[in-house]
């Protein structure tokens, strides 16, 4: 049985969070694959980590792949020691099953005060105004041509539940998971007061075709199915559209090509960049009562 999720107070309280001192400069980083960067790269972008002096740091997903995204995660809490916020890509879930990556981390999460795995928390305060939610998101076969396409990710050899699975079973799994991302960012969304007035939502995979760049281009029919969280866009959209007066701001990754797309007067997603071997830091944000802010560009290593 998987264990409740944390308390927002105790996690306060665990990492000496309060209201009284908000997250103001947050450090994003997605899509780092460590188990691609050489040591002297994690040592250089670590030490840009340390001068820069985030209040927290923020990563949207594939970490590593497999036992070693744990191994990643206790050393990036040692050696930077401020809250490390963050949801997991497809790849962080290589060599297992879903259910089980996800049942270590939570756990890894009790043990080590400084990890938050945002898609088993609800939502963060940041100040009295805003608030980090997060959820993985999954490229869920909702979006351009699934029937149609000759796209096979490792995804479906490396990940137990599709190895195991008949590969007509593909799809609805792609779904499943895509409705359950969407259904506990809703519960998320559903419970914020009205006086959270901006929310950041972090999520590996491009909620919108709108925001899954490639070369400065979206996705066509052929990628979509595997680069789109429709189901999280869909949810995403509404909560827009219910809370007119709330900032929504999106950070993902997964498609490894940065790119902004504007759904919504209220609803701005950004998509990050990375490369294999090298390491980024995508953005910091700047968090204000009535702001929030992205410096671009990002810094990277080599
Ligand atoms: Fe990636
Ligand atoms: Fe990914």
């Amino acid at each position: 049985m998987q264990p409740p999720p944390l308390e927002v107070s105790s996690f306060l309280s665990r990492c000496n969070v309060s209201l009284n001192q908000p997250l103001r400069r947050i450090a994003w980083i997605t899509d780092p694959h460590f188990d691609h960067a050489k040591l002297d790269v994690w040592q250089s972008w670590v030490a840009k980590l340390l001068e820069l002096d985030p209040d927290s740091i923020l990563i949207t997903g594939d970490l590593s792949e497999g036992d070693d995204v744990a191994y990643q995660l206790r050393c990036l809490a040692e050696s930077l020691d401020r809250p490390i916020h963050f949801v997991l890509g497809n790849h962080d879930f290589y060599g297992k099953s879903i259910a089980s990556t996800r049942r270590d981390l939570i756990a890894l999460c009790r043990d080590v005060p400084q990890l938050t795995y945002l898609t088993d928390h609800p939502a963060m305060p940041l100040n009295a105004s805003t608030v980090l939610i997060g959820d993985d998101g999954w490229g869920d076969a909702t979006q351009g041509d699934y029937a149609g396409s000759n796209v096979r990710l490792n995804d479906f050899q490396l990940i137990e539940d599709f190895r195991t699975s008949d590969p007509d079973g593909w799809q609805s799994l792609l779904i499943a998971e895509g409705k359950a991302a969407a259904e506990r960012l809703t519960d998320k969304l559903n419970n914020l007061s009205d006086e959270i007035t901006q929310v950041l939502i972090a999520t590996h995979v491009p909620p919108f075709r709108e925001a899954c760049w490639y070369e400065g281009k979206t996705t066509d029919d052929n990628w979509a199915p595997f680069f789109v969280c429709g189901q999280v866009g869909q949810a995403l959209r509404k909560a827009a559209k219910q809370a007119p007066n709330r900032k929504h701001v999106v950070l993902c990754g997964h498609t490894h090509h940065d790119g902004i797309a504007q759904i919504a007067d209220n609803l701005v997603v950004h998509t990050g960049f990375s490369r294999y071997g090298s390491l980024e830091i995508e953005s910091m944000l700047t968090i204000e009562p009535d702001s929030l802010d992205l410096s671009r560009p990002a810094i990277c290593f080599p």
